[in-house]
């Protein structure tokens, strides 16, 4: 298989940066839920790596399940309208949920899975997202865990994708224009 290095353009986030921050946030949760149990749940597929890496920082024994997700709308950008590819296996009532994602750009994905989640009878659902776009704040999803906010370009690796590639990358980078021209 080819070099993904020959793909790339710049490194946004390296791992040590990446690593670094996802320990204060774990930190933070921590003490945020102590003597609580927690339920992570982590949005296929983007998120896996950010659930992996964060769930290793936390002290405490929480519970994780996953949900798949799909927005309707064509092209790469989100429409809003959002469809379950594969539910939580997981009664939400009086527990408390926090939504593990990868990145937030429109907003769109978070604020339809927070109020659809909300209608479930949990005790609180938070979110914890390792990457924010500016665009985020046009929609009213407050994020109670950010990792870092960044500017507004196309972004790759750890979970993130384009056409399915690059998710296994084990920083954040940009990608080099050829690669959108191919
Ligand atoms: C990406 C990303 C977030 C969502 C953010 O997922 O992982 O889940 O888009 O976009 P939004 O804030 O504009 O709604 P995607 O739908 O590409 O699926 P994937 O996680 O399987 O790549
Ligand atoms: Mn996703
Ligand atoms: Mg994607």
């Amino acid at each position: 298989v080819d070099d993904m290095g020959q793909d790339l353009e710049r490194v946004l986030l390296d791992r040590e940066q990446i690593d670094a921050r996802l320990a204060e946030m774990a930190a933070q949760i921590d003490a945020d839920y102590a003597g609580r149990d927690l339920l992570l749940v982590g949005v296929l597929k983007g998120a896996v790596m950010v659930m992996a890496d964060l769930s290793r920082h936390l002290h405490s024994a929480v519970e994780m399940d996953w949900m798949a997700v799909s927005s309707y709308g064509a092209g790469t950008s989100s429409s809003g309208v959002v469809r379950i590819l594969k539910d939580l296996d997981t009664d939400l009532t009086g527990r408390h949920v926090l939504i593990v994602e990868d990145i937030i750009d429109s907003g769109l994905t978070l604020s339809w899975l927070l109020s659809n989640l909300r209608t479930r009878g949990a005790a609180s659902v938070e979110i914890a997202a390792l990457l924010r776009k500016p665009e985020a704040a046009k929609v009213d999803v407050s994020v109670r865990y950010v990792g870092f906010d960044i500017p507004s370009e196309f972004v790759v690796g750890y979970g993130l994708d384009y056409a399915e590639k690059y998710r296994n990358l084990p920083f954040v980078g940009t990608l080099a224009p050829h690669v959108y021209a191919d």
